[in-house]
């Protein structure tokens, strides 16, 4: 089978032979592969900043955003046939005895540090011909999504996000957490920080759920992130041509900030803006080399008279990758325009080692393993 692989030891990307995985077991699957995304941790590993090849092997497997198709399953597995369209789960269990979340399922909440991720930590990942994972890290994804079908693991980030924001919110007894998916939002106003692929799928996951949404991101407008932003009815405020206090005449003081581009600065600037009862979620890695000094007594004071709620998500559960399907499906129903250029190019396969390397430009490069371009 053909694979990009990272050697970090030798530091190199190629393409090389990979063994095709046996399916040993009968909960298992075996799938095709059609696509995969690269973000910028993929690109960190291709820095060789990250990324740890499994046990054994001097090579990573890279990819964790797919999309495949079923071509084998075994015995035990239901619900599941041949020419169904997957998206294959990233993390799994670190197997410790004391984990409780990942003992109860809930990997993405691991307390060790030692789960795997594949593609990234441990196991191989996704861009090769074919995967072979168990069922249960498999998630089904209708095939009118063949086009997009491959956002669902960034979708991820925002549907975990605006779970764990619904349960938090829960504490405001006029927030209807019942209410119809579409009208949770009404009436409640949203920052999102950055217009990369996790801001813009951030920005319409929370259109989609009602809220009157802004990016506030440094590219000047007009460019193509902000004529996206303005497609799907979300106002594109740049951070080069307005200030915080503009952005607050213009947008509001939000009632959620969806902190989307990784810097700690900035984030804790956008902070200060953040509503009354409002909640601020970071998605963001930032780099060590950022420091800021904070107004600490203030912070606490605005946070306490406010209400206010910080709160830091990564990685997802398996609810939220069949959410973020049920939300793709949404997305491509609405806008299948605009959801359809979050991705900028189809790339084949023997292109990934450069396209890994080079800086990225637009919002989302796939790989396909069809060599569509
Ligand atoms: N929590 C998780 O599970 C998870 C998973 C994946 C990724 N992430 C993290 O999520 C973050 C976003 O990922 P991405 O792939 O969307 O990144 P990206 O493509 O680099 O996008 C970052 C966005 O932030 C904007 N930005 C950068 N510096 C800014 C500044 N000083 N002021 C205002 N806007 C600024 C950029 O503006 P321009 O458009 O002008 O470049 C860009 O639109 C990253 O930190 C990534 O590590 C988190
Ligand atoms: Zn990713
Ligand atoms: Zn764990």
């Amino acid at each position: 089978m053909r694979a990009v692989a990272v050697f970090p030891q030798r530091h190199s990307i190629e393409v090389i032979d990979h063994p095709a995985p046996p399916a040993s077991s009968p909960t298992e699957v075996r799938a095709n592969v059609l696509e995969v995304g690269v973000c910028g941790t993929d690109r960190e590993i291709a820095r060789f900043e990250y990324g740890i090849p499994p046990a054994g092997n001097d090579y990573l497997v890279i990819g964790h955003e797919s999309l495949a198709e079923v071509v084998e399953v075994g015995d035990a597995v239901d619900g599941m046939a041949p020419g169904d369209l997957v998206v294959t789960m990233v993390r799994r269990a670190c197997g410790r005895p004391d984990c409780r979340p990942c003992r109860a399922g809930r990997q993405d909440f691991c307390v060790t540090g030692d789960f795997i991720e594949r593609g990234i930590k441990e196991r191989h990942g996704f861009m090769t011909d074919q995967v072979v994972d168990d069922a249960r890290f498999m998630v089904k994804v209708p095939g009118e999504l063949r086009a997009v079908g491959v956002l669902t693991e960034p979708l991820t980030i925002a549907q975990k996000a605006l779970d764990e924001l619904w349960r938090a919110q829960d504490r405001l007894p006029w927030i209807n957490a019942d209410a119809d998916p579409g009208a949770r939002g009404r009436g409640h106003r949203a920052v999102v920080l950055g217009a990369g692929p996790v801001g813009l799928l951030g920005a319409m996951a929370l259109r989609e759920a009602g809220f009157e949404t802004t990016i506030y991101s440094r590219s000047p407008a007009p460019n193509a992130k902000a004529d996206l932003a303005g497609a799907i009815g979300v106002r594109y405020v740049s951070s080069s041509d307005h200030d915080l206090n503009e952005l607050v005449e213009i947008a509001g003081r939000p009632d959620v900030i969806y902190e989307a581009a990784g810097v700690a600065d900035v984030a804790m600037d956008v902070l200060n803006v953040l509503g009354p009862n409002g909640v601020f979620v970071f998605t963001g890695v930032p780099g060590p080399e950022q420091a800021k000094t904070l107004d600490a007594s203030a912070l606490v004071r605005q946070m306490v008279l406010g209400n206010q709620l910080i709160l830091g998500t990564v990685n997802a559960g398996r609810g939220a990758y069949e959410s973020a399907v049920a939300t793709l499906g949404a997305f491509h129903r609405r806008w299948p325009v605009e959801v359809a250029a979050l991705i900028t190019k189809r790339h084949p396969l023997e292109e990934a080692p450069d396209l890994l390397t080079a800086p990225s430009h637009g919002i989302k490069d796939v790989v396909s393993m069809n060599g569509t371009s």
